[in-house]
This record gives structure tokens, sequence and C-alpha cells, in this order.
């Protein structure tokens, strides 16, 4: 495989190089299903992922990085793996997969690869617990479990059986 020495003193595959020159998928998506934040306290790299999904698929995946390229490189490849997979499929990507699928990262950069699968997931994880907590059947917002009425609309939500 072709190294490149590129960003700094670090030789990178062409593919790294390519994914830092011209990142995939960057910004944020307007009401995302699920957001996931990853932080590295050793270089103060933060990564974020944001996900909408449709019928069980991921049908956008949108990131925002502040951090070295590798890790840039790393979030744009991660939102194209991950696009149209299920969530479950998604799941599956680990950072190894990540790391393979650029050709390689230089030993001492590795931990970028870290935060990508990692933001992916709590992405995923985040869309999960909301999509498990109770909607109220008038207006769609969010109710806690024993809600005698919606606190947004107002509705009585309490089935009197009549
Ligand atoms: S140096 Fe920290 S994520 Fe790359």
């Amino acid at each position: 495989m072709k190294l490149e020495r590129g960003i700094g003193m670090f030789d990178y595959s062409q593919k790294v190089m390519e994914h830092f020159a011209n990142p995939r998928n960057v910004g944020e998506i307007k009401n995302p299903d699920g957001v996931g934040t990853v932080g590295n306290p050793v270089c103060g790299d933060v990564m974020s992922f944001y996900i909408k999904v449709d019928n069980g698929r991921l049908s956008d995946v949108k990131f925002k990085t502040f951090g070295c390229g590798a890790a840039i490189a790393v979030s744009s490849i991660v939102s194209e793996m991950a696009k149209g997979k299920t969530l479950q499929e998604a799941m599956t990507i680990t950072n190894k997969m990540v790391a393979a699928e650029l050709g390689g990262l230089p030993p001492n950069k590795l931990h970028c690869s870290n935060l990508g699968a990692d933001a992916l997931h709590k992405a995923i994880e985040d869309y999960q617990q909301k999509s498990a907590e109770c909607h109220c059947p008038y207006c769609d917002g969010r109710i806690s479990d024993e809600a005698p009425f919606c606190q947004a609309c107002g509705k009585d939500l309490v089935d009197r059986g009549s």
C-alpha cells in the first residue's frame, strides 16, 4: 500500500489524505433522531455524529469533528460506511474496521479511529433511548409513563373505559 508523507510528520494512506482533503457528510442534521459525542481527554479532540433513521435504516449521517486530520478522515469514512445500513449493521462497525477501511493509520494515530465508531454507536443508542420513551397519541410530545394528561397539548391520557 502506498503511504504518503501527509499531515505533519506522519505517513498516511492515500485514502486518509483524500478523506481529510474532501471529507464527506460534514455538518449537522436539523432535528436529528440521534446524536452521539465522544472526546479524547488526552488530545482534546471531539467528534459528534448526527443520524436520521427511516424504517430501521440510517437514511442520513453527518458529523462535526474538532480534531486532527486523521480524526476528520475517520469521521468521513464512518459516515460513508454507516449510511444506508440498518441500525444492527451499523452497530457492528468497529474501530478496527474503520482503520482498515482507511488503508491503515500510523500506530500513534490509531486512537483517532477509536472515536469514529464510538461516536456513531452513541448516536444510535441515543436514538434507541429516545424511541423507547412514551409519546402523546394526540401531539407526539414526550410524556412520562404515569402522566394523567399531556403536558404539551393538555389532552387527558387516562383511559376511563367509556
Ligand atoms: S490526535 Fe486525537 S483524535 Fe487524532
